[in-house]
């Protein structure tokens, strides 16, 4: 499963960030997604909250019927996204854990104390033909009850990584960067897809990138930031570059 090429999921919840603060129509999340699909995005990321603060319901619908690449529709376990899941047929639901007063997904999932609950939640979700993808961190009890609930993919959780390396800790970022180098390794070794997310710049995202099992990164908000000063298209193919360097 190693050696694949890098794919570049861009998350859009941003872009309806910035339209919801004025609550009129622009700008369009679809309009971004099509302009990340034009510059070499491999997929699209979105993420359904529940208090829908960005993405809404609408926003979903026109993504699944507007893209021609794969749709990665993120959400909290609940029985409300499972069902908005099961109608749309994503090409792959990413689950995460979900707070209301969180600002952003602050960790990852606990698949292990959820492991029954969980089977059953995403048993119609792989019947339906979308690949179902834990967002965890690189905790060897995780990733192993990801694979034995039957998920097809893990994303690795990249935040704390991602703050380290901010804050200049950096024989602490390198650390996590073990960790998260390991957990990728054991992920493929269970026959697990990995990607990895959160918090990816253009200056951490070089040793995530190199890390051979890694097969996706998963980036939004830096690229929506980026793309105020050089355009979605250039900040886009920017990291796609930067991906593609670290990985040779
Ligand atoms: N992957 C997952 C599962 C996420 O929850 C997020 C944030 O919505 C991302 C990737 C992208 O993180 P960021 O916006 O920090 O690039």
């Amino acid at each position: 499963m190693t050696g694949r090429k890098l794919r570049l999921g861009v998350n859009i919840d941003h872009v309806a960030t910035v339209r919801n603060a004025r609550g009129s129509a622009w700008p369009d999340p679809l309009r971004a997604a099509l302009l990340a699909e034009a510059a070499g995005a491999d997929g699209i990321t979105a993420h359904l909250r529940e208090d829908r603060r960005h993405i809404r319901d609408t926003d979903m619908e026109a993504l699944r019927a507007g893209l021609g690449i794969p749709l990665n529709f993120e959400c909290a376990a609940t029985d409300e996204m499972q069902a908005i899941a099961l109608r749309l047929k994503p090409h792959a639901v990413c689950l995460v854990p979900e707070k209301r007063e969180e600002r952003t997904t602050e960790g990852g999932l606990d698949v292990a104390s959820d492991q029954n609950r969980l089977t059953s939640y995403i048993a119609p979700l792989r019947a339906a033909g979308c690949r179902v993808s834990m967002f965890i961190g690189h905790d060897s009890r995780q990733i192993e009850a990801s694979a034995r609930i039957g998920a097809a993919v893990v994303e690795l959780h990249t935040g704390h990584y991602s703050d380290l390396h901010a804050e200049g800790r950096l024989d602490e970022a390198e650390a996590e960067l073990a960790a998260l180098r390991n957990g990728a390794a054991l992920a493929d070794s269970l026959g697990l897809e990995v990607h990895a997310g959160h918090g990816l710049t253009y200056d951490n995202v070089a040793p995530i990138a190199a890390i051979p099992q890694v097969i996706e990164l998963n980036i939004g908000h830096f690229l929506i930031g980026e793309a105020i000063y050089l355009g979605l298209g250039p900040a886009i193919e920017e990291m796609r570059r930067r991906m593609d360097e670290a990985r040779r």
